[in-house]
């Protein structure tokens, strides 16, 4: 595991950089988180991409999750996320975006349909992560089972609370499910770069990173990977110095 601890005004920059560098070709697989955390670095990469120093025009993007329930025209939705924060900026075709469907009629079967789709497109060469402040990795909350592939599941009280801040602070707005990758699916990406900053994540941070591999910290599962970067602020550091 690689790690670079930086201060909060080098994270956007160095996490890009560090993206770049792990990117295989010209027509990557990008696996893309959609939180809070990664926006300030899709923002970088859209503004090297503005300036011409990169080309992820060829690049393919695929969601970690999605919620139940919101159409894909839906503000909050993850496709909304996706194509505004990463496809428009990056000049990627629509066709080369793949989000679960959250407001299909049948979500179990949605999961299933998405599960398949990564395969059938290859895999993530690199997946960019985050971790909640209860160490879920993507919707994979306290519990899930490490071996557990894309699937609908339940929001924590603690997620739908961390996540309100999207939905105006109205967290009886955020929805109750979501389709997921599970925790098998994301450590079969080729690579690994996971984002942390701020206080609120350095417990989770050294739970997933120092504490045994279990699904009570689902972030734990990264520990049996053999090719994660990991950046974080010192504020996310914190318990790890
Ligand atoms: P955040 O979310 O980047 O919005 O803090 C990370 C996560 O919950 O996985």
């Amino acid at each position: 595991m690689r790690v670079t601890v930086v201060d909060d005004e080098m994270f956007a920059t160095a996490a890009a950089t560090a993206l770049l560098e792990a990117l295989p070709s010209a027509a990557p697989t990008l696996g893309v988180a959609t939180g809070e955390t990664p926006m300030r670095v899709y923002a970088e990469l859209g503004c090297r991409s503005r300036r011409g120093e990169v080309d992820l025009s060829g690049a393919r993007v695929i969601a970690l999750d999605e919620y139940v329930g919101l159409d894909a025209g839906d503000p909050h939705s993850y496709t909304a996320y996706v194509r505004t924060r990463i496809a428009d900026p990056l000049g990627i075709p629509s066709a080369n975006v793949h989000v679960p469907q959250g407001d299909s009629a049948d979500p179990a079967a949605a999961a299933e349909v998405f599960e398949q789709r990564i395969a059938d497109v290859g895999g993530v060469d690199v997946q960019i992560a985050g971790i909640g402040s209860n160490g879920h990795l993507a919707f994979n909350e306290p519990g899930s089972a490490l071996d557990s592939t894309t699937r609908v599941v339940e929001l924590s009280q603690q997620t739908r609370h961390d996540n309100a801040r999207f939905f105006g602070g109205r967290v009886e707005e955020v929805p109750r499910q979501a389709i997921t990758q599970g925790l098998a699916t994301i450590g079969r990406a080729r690579s690994i770069l996971l984002l942390a900053a701020g206080r609120a994540k350095a417990d989770a941070l050294a739970a997933a990173l120092r504490g045994p591999v279990a699904p009570g910290v689902p972030a734990s599962v990264l520990q049996r990977h053999g090719d994660v970067t990991v950046i974080a602020d010192r504020a996310a550091w914190g318990r790890m110095a």
